[in-house]
């Protein structure tokens, strides 16, 4: 067979949050397939990278108080670490906040533009008035107009599950300020996939030497989605937005999923920058590599419509598949904060500790369609103890040590045993279920061929052997012929068990086993090292401790919120807590009375802002509103602002009183503008 180049990804994971079991499907089943094909001898790279871009992303680093830049890369690190303990070997793990990919980002947009598939519109966005910032709609909140659950996000219901436009939202306010979003005008930049429609519906059915371009499903899918028709794909979003600015816009970014694809590229980019290959080789229209891409079913749509339509406008090749799985479920349900079973990659490798056992766990389930897998606890522990330690390991574990005691690591196998042989005969077919991602089906061969092993194994009884005198040789034989079995399984088994193998091949003394090995066998002139324990069973109490864990995180949150609040509450308070207060001069705009109010006026505030605010303040007992216009007084600024009956209350002025009188509003001295910080 000849040596194909092939270029995998997975889809790149946000940077904002961490890796947990969920994400691991994907990279571990990329990475066992990366490791098959890297076996049989072809040329492969695996890339991937932090995700960066985007408003989740830059509102998250100003809450921490840190820029998006320090925390994209204190996510890399630990991204790099999960990833590293789950045995995941990319050839670049890079990150889309890169100069590789701006460029890249940029020249992809200039060769749409030439091509014609740029338009701009102008459209009608929501506008966070007080943050001064357009929302997106995860960014909105308000009532479900179904089924009236409060503080639902823009798009869909969590509580009844409906889907909905954020403009149908019952009393809709910001996430980000708490403000009413109001409509505003902007012009946006349109990628006019409406005009790709053909060219899409070619490549979603079409099929090269590999196989299909997209699973059955997927194209099935596709077919729904042309039929519903292609809207054109608004791609750029307004300042401030952290991500790449659109070339002669000003003002205008990227969306994030305009550059995170391109990620890929960029990712190859610097690799190929480090390790002197050839870029275009691989991405230019025409290439004759292949390209592959892991992704969940929820991002189909980017990756079966826009990327392929983004690649073939810009002169760049397109994907030769597009692989999607289903999602995880834990204990038959959706993974669960409360429950524990929302499990951090690091807490499993805290508590389990041996990655091993998820990957071939996760490859025992796994298969080429889009159905969802469950990882069962109980099933997990039971199936892991069983197939690796009860009949893969014992293989090795029941025999070595005879060859090591008796003949001194020497091995003289016999010239053809039939379970041998049957192992050696399997290797196509367990091959061709790797490529296929039909991976539950490669192990339940190997679990077949173990069983004969561990069968050959108990029938001739070596233990008895050895305490019989004059059967030494037989002895030797029969645990060579087990150890050339488990040689094989342990090389059917590598792309899923990469550690493992590692230490079996220094037990065997044998080279890094490649697919072609299954030829070679351990012959008479052959030495193994002294066999040491290889793992381990898995402990039910180490995962009853991890789950536990994983709730104990949100206790523990709960716990330290309690202890703020507690400390709060205390006698004083440090700078920092009273420095979060943004108290300002206000002038007083205008003050009327509210109807139906019997305790508030409304007041009009100019606090040097573009926009004057509106506040609601419980003064009327006190104040005639026309003696209070044209006044100047203290308010905070940064409160969140409320809906209250009568409208949103966007701030609060301060006032004295206690039992002798008031509310008095504060004054400042003479001198004190609008606008001004009073600390
Ligand atoms: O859905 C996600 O988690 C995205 N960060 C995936 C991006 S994949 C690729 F297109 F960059
Ligand atoms: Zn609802």
């Amino acid at each position: 067979m000849s040596s194909r180049k092939i270029l995998v990804t997975s889809a790149l994971p946000y940077a904002n949050g961490s890796i947990h079991l969920g994400h691991l499907v994907e990279y571990i089943q990329t990475d066992i397939w990366t490791r098959f094909q890297k076996m049989q001898g072809h040329t492969v790279h695996y890339v991937c990278a932090d995700d960066t871009h985007g408003t989740p992303i830059m509102l998250r680093a100003e809450k921490e108080g840190i820029t998006p830049e320090a925390l994209i890369d204190g996510v890399h690190k630990e991204h790099r670490a999960d990833f590293d303990g789950f045995l995941v070997e990319f050839d670049n793990y890079y990150s889309t906040n890169s100069g590789e990919n701006k460029t890249l980002s940029q020249g992809i947009y200039k060769a749409l533009k030439a091509n014609d598939k740029i338009a701009t519109k102008t459209i009608e966005q929501f506008y966070d008035p007080v943050k001064n910032m357009f929302l997106p709609d995860r960014f909105i909140k308000g009532e479900c107009p179904k089924c009236h659950a409060k503080d639902q996000y823009g798009d869909s219901c969590e509580s009844c599950g409906a889907t909905y436009n954020p403009t149908e939202l019952i009393e809709a306010y910001s996430a980000v300020s708490g403000a009413a979003p109001i409509r505003k005008e902007t012009e946006h930049h349109f990628f006019k996939l409406s005009e790709c429609e053909d060219f899409l519906k070619e490549w979603t059915q079409s099929c090269t030497a590999q196989g299909k371009t997209l699973q059955g499903e997927a194209a099935n899918k596709m077919g729904e989605w042309f039929e519903s028709g292609l809207k054109d794909w608004d791609i750029s979003r307004d300042a401030p937005y952290f991500g790449f600015e659109i070339p002669d816009a000003p003002g205008k970014y990227f969306y994030v999923w305009l550059d995170a694809p391109i990620g890929y590229m960029a990712s190859f980019k610097n690799l190929c920058d480090k390790n002197g290959l050839d870029f275009d080789e691989y991405w230019k229209a025409g290439s004759d590599t292949e390209l592959y891409h892991f992704i969940g079913k929820d991002i189909l749509y980017f990756h079966a419509l826009f990327w392929p339509a983004t690649l073939e406008y810009s002169g760049y090749r397109t994907p030769t598949q597009v692989f999607a799985h289903g999602f995880l479920t834990v204990n038959g349900e959706k993974m669960s904060k409360s429950r524990g079973t929302f499990i951090t990659a690091r807490s499993y490798l805290d508590h389990i500790k041996n990655p091993e056992y998820l990957r071939y766990y996760y490859a025992a389930k796994l298969n080429s369609t889009m159905e969802d897998i469950d990882l069962n606890l109980e099933d997990f522990t039971a199936r892991v103890n069983s197939d690796l330690v009860g009949k893969y390991i014992n293989i090795a574990s029941r025999t070595a040590g005879f060859i090591n005691k008796h003949f001194d690591g020497k091995l003289n196998p016999s010239r053809n045993n039939a379970v041998v042989a049957e192992l050696k005969a399997a290797a196509d077919a367990i091959a061709a279920s790797y490529v296929a991602r039909e991976y539950g089906k490669a192990l339940r061969e190997i679990m077949r061929l173990s069983d004969l092993a561990n069968s050959f194994v108990a029938d001739k009884a070596p233990w008895v052997m050895a305490k019989q005198e004059g059967r030494e040789a037989v002895l030797q034989e029969v645990c060579s012929d087990a150890l050339e079995m488990f040689r094989l399984l342990t090389l059917y088994l590598k792309p899923v068990l990469p550690k493992l193998a590692m230490e079996i091949e220094a037990f065997l003394n044998v080279d890094a086993m490649q697919w072609s090995h299954v030829d070679a066998s351990l012959n008479a002139e052959h030495t193994i090292n002294k066999y040491n324990h290889l793992i381990t069973r898995v402990d039910p109490k180490a995962i009853a401790a991890m789950v536990d864990s994983n709730k104990e995180n949100l206790e523990k949150s709960e716990a330290v919120a309690a202890l703020v609040k507690e400390e709060v509450a205390g006698d004083y308070i440090n700078i920092d807590d009273f420095t979060k207060v943004d108290l300002r001069i206000a002038h007083i705009v205008n003050a009327e009375y509210v109807e139906g109010a019997d305790k508030l006026l409304k007041l009009t505030l100019d606090i040097g802002e573009e926009k004057t605010r509106q506040v609601f303040a419980g003064i009327k007992s006190s104040y005639d509103p026309e003696t209070l216009k044209g006044r100047k007084t203290v308010m905070v600024a940064n409160l969140a602002p409320r809906k209250m009956k009568f409208g949103m209350s966007e701030g609060m002025v301060l006032a004295a009183s206690d039992g002798r009188g008031g509310p008095f509003i504060l004054s400042p001295d003479s001198g004190a503008q609008a606008g001004m910080a009073v600390k």
